[in-house]
């Protein structure tokens, strides 16, 4: 069971806002190719892969890799922009074992009921030595992210997502080690005004489990600091390697 719902209005709003541009997304590219190597033949899953945006780059960015989406929600498989998206979640993964050359997830793993047991399935379906590549806003990790910057109440709900130091716990207990941690930049939009305009609450699950009122006050701060702030919004994330 996800946070929140991702149902016909969770979905639609993630896919009118949440797609970021192949620009936006440069360093991502430098630093998801420094971890995997797109071979011809290469299977690549993306698990929760929501409206498909990353399966969609990554079949642009390497063209011989096969990309294959699993995601358990129907309302965002409706509004895949990518194929093969197939039903499934993260304890449950509907793959043979040993299938996959690695494996890519974004800002998924706070979703996981049981971090354990998808370690597990994760380690059954990778090829030994195979990456899995987990792009997430870690708790404690709110600091490059402006969403918090506006919405500062939001920050307790990050706090109560997996830490690093408990992904890493999990996936240690079923075989997986650190290779790689960092936080990388993107383009999140090309203005803050641009921004604050697309804003959609449904989209951010922060942002759903704060209170109206709390809500209200981030939307009067965004808006306020939009008409004065010039510039791209500039965000970084973290990328967690493991193998
Ligand atoms: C914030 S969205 C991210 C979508 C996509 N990865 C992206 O970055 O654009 C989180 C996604 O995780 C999916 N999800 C929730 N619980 C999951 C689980 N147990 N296993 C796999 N995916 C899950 C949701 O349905 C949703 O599509």
């Amino acid at each position: 069971m996800a946070r929140i719902a991702y149902d016909n209005w969770d979905a639609a709003a993630f896919a009118a806002t949440r797609h970021l541009t192949d620009e936006g997304l440069s360093a991502w590219r430098e630093a998801v190719t420094r971890h995997i190597d797109p071979r011809p033949g290469m299977r690549l899953l993306d698990l929760g892969s929501g409206t498909g945006h990353w399966a969609e780059s990554f079949t642009g960015w390497f063209a011989a890799v096969e990309v294959v989406g699993v995601e358990p929600s129907e309302a965002m498989r409706a509004r895949c922009v990518h194929q093969p998206m197939v039903a499934g979640e993260a304890t449950r993964l509907p793959l043979a074992d040993d299938s996959v050359d690695a494996a890519w997830m974004s800002t998924v793993i706070h979703h996981i009921p049981d971090l354990g047991v998808a370690a597990r399935e994760l380690r059954r379906v990778l090829r030994p030595g195979a990456p899995l590549l987990i792009r997430s806003a870690f708790a404690g990790r709110h600091q490059a992210i402006s969403l918090f910057r506006y919405f500062p109440e939001a920050v307790r709900v990050l706090d109560t997502y997996p830490s690093v130091a408990e992904v890493e716990t999990a996936f240690a207990a079923a075989g997986f080690e650190t290779v790689a941690f960092g936080a990388v930049p993107q383009v999140t939009a090309t203005s803050l005004r641009a921004a604050a305009a697309a804003l959609r609450r449904e989209a951010h699950t922060p942002l759903q489990l704060i209170t109206d009122a709390e809500y209200a006050a981030g939307v009067a701060r965004l808006r306020a600091a939009a008409s004065t702030t010039t510039g791209a919004v500039v965000d970084a994330l973290d990328l967690l390697v493991l193998r």
